[in-house]
């Protein structure tokens, strides 16, 4: 059952940097509220209740309302849902497990994902935080992304920034779990944030771990507060891209989709958070809520 928790962005997004802040990546598509790109339905992928993210492809074009600049026609439509103010959890004195279910399309030119943004109050901006007004200074941290039919599940911390330019000097800590066998089927991906580290995992494999002596925001002091920016609540989102930089990259700079197998479709059982209680063995859960 889809909760108030989640919410659907209402715009749609076109590259456009005043708008954007530069968050566009290039990518084709417009996110809509539409249900045929985000709905709950009863059965999907073999499980029940179950979130679908539908990436449809227009022949004849659509047009994408872009606040603030030039409206654009697009050729594919899609969602992101976002928990910004409605469900954003961060290091309290236990860490953090942000967890899904979550069974990824195997096409060309699809970029689903399941991230973390610092949360804030404001509208206008996705990654604005404590420590500075835009990315990337504040953090993220991407617990899945994918691209094209790779079968890889990338995990990222991304961290840095200047003081006054928090989108300058942006530094990454990535790696990728190959998944290629397991695509077809459902995969638990997760991230525990705590203050001390960072890590991945598919199902419970570890994937990776990123300690907190390796990250820092530009916009605080590092021995004043050592865990920042990621000791700080952070909000959930959930999207299916299509095209854009990242896809691009892995095929020679051109986004390459595949309209005959349209729509793609990014399928999500569940999302939980708990508040997580180490142990030697790795830990295990103390309270947890679940959104979906
Ligand atoms: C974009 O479309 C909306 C809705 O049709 C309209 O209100 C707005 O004026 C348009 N913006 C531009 C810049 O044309
Ligand atoms: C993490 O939090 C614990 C207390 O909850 C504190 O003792 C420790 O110094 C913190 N570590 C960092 C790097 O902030
Ligand atoms: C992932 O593993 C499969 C075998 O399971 C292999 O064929 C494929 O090349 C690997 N992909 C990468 C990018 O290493
Ligand atoms: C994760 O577990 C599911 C079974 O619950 C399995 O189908 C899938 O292949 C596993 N993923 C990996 C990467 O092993
Ligand atoms: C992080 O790295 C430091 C320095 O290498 C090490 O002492 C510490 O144990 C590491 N912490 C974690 C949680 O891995
Ligand atoms: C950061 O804080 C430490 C401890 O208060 C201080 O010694 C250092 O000068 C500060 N660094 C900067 C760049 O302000």
């Amino acid at each position: 059952m889809l909760t108030a928790a989640l919410q659907l962005l209402l715009a749609c997004y076109v590259s456009r940097a005043e708008v954007l802040k530069g968050w566009g990546n290039n990518e084709a598509q417009c996110y809509t509220t539409r249900p045929q790109n985000a709905r709950v339905v009863a059965r999907a992928g073999g499980a029940a209740g179950v979130l679908v993210l539908s990436a449809q492809f227009h022949e004849d074009g659509l047009a994408c309302l872009n606040p603030g600049a030039d409206n654009s026609t697009r050729y594919w439509s899609s969602a992101r849902l976002i928990s910004r103010n409605k469900a954003a959890f961060g290091y309290e004195s236990t860490p953090m497990k942000f967890e899904a279910r979550v069974k990824v399309p195997n096409e060309l030119g699809a970029w689903p994902a399941f991230w973390l943004l610092p949360n804030t109050h404001r509208e206008d901006c996705l990654a604005c935080g404590d420590f500075g007004d835009g990315w990337c200074s504040s953090g993220e941290v991407d617990i899945l992304e994918a691209r094209n039919r790779d079968g890889l599940f990338r995990s990222t911390v991304h961290y840095g920034g200047l003081p006054d330019q928090s989108w300058l000097d942006c530094h990454q800590a990535t790696a990728d779990f190959n998944a290629s066998a397991a695509v077809p089927y459902w995969n638990r991906v997760s991230a525990v944030m705590g203050n001390e580290s960072i890590a991945f995992y598919v199902n419970d494999t570890l994937v990776h771990t990123v300690n907190q002596t390796q990250w820092y925001t530009g916009g605080a002091n590092k021995t004043k507060d050592p865990a920042a920016p990621f000791n700080r609540p952070f909000y959930m989102l959930l999207n299916l891209a299509v095209g854009g930089n990242f896809p691009a990259a892995a095929t020679g700079g051109n986004m390459i989709t595949d309209t005959r197998r349209a729509p793609y479709r990014f399928m999500v059982d569940w999302v939980r958070v708990y508040s997580w209680r180490p142990t030697t063995a790795g830990g295990r859960r103390r309270r947890s809520r679940r959104f979906l």
